[in-house]
């Protein structure tokens, strides 16, 4: 793909923007929680070092524009919230998927939420995107609800489909079509 031009996207109470070096510390304390990673597609981090490296991908994904990783950002504080993604794009299909994560002390608050109503936008309107993808762990009650209320249909259920750890765990994957994303927000 070729790259994505700079990304900062406002709501009400947040802002989602590209990360660099100075988020490692808060971005450490997200993926090295083990409730966080419970359901991830790999093991929480152990060692600072796993930061750095994830940064370098984080970053030649926003150089080749093969993926979207956008720091989530309280503005009252400037805290680091979380983490949320478009990633596995499908250029001539324009598709891609969504992967988020909001740091433990954050659950609740209603954040993600928010922040993902503006990355959606972004996939629709900016990208010109028609369809998002999400595939996540069916014990993931959190997430799944998140999906639901965002309108993501569960459209299927991969058997063991991840191995983390040594732990087999199935996939429900959740689809969003443009379309009902777009009757979704004319009625509000
Ligand atoms: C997934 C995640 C972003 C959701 O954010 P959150 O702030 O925790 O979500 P909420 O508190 O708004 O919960 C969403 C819904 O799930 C419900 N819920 C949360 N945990 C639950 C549980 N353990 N059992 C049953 N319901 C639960 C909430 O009551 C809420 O229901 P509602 O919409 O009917 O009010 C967050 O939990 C997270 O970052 N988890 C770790 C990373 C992760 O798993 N990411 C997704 C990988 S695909």
């Amino acid at each position: 793909m070729t790259p994505l031009e700079p990304v900062s996207l406002q709501t009400e109470t947040l802002i989602l923007r590209l990360l660099d070096e100075a988020d490692l510390p808060a971005v450490y304390d997200i993926f090295s929680h083990p409730e966080v990673m419970r359901y991830w597609s790999y093991p929480p981090w152990t060692d600072r070092s796993q930061a750095q490296q994830w940064l370098i991908d984080v970053q030649e994904g926003y150089r080749t524009g093969d993926a979207l990783q956008l720091g989530i950002e309280r503005n009252a504080d400037h805290v680091l919230v979380g983490t949320c993604t478009l990633f596995q794009f499908h250029v001539a299909s324009r598709r891609a998927e969504i992967g988020y994560a909001l740091g433990r002390p954050y659950w609740g608050s209603g954040y993600m939420h928010q922040a993902l109503q503006a990355l959606l936008r972004y996939a629709f309107q900016t990208l010109d995107l028609n369809r998002l993808e999400a595939d996540i762990d069916p014990r993931n009650i959190a997430s799944a609800k998140t999906l639901e209320r965002l309108g993501f249909q569960k459209e299927g259920h991969l058997r063991e489909r991840w191995i983390v750890n040594d732990e087999v765990s199935d996939t429900w994957l959740y689809g969003l079509l443009r379309r009902e994303w777009q009757e979704r927000s004319s009625v509000g």
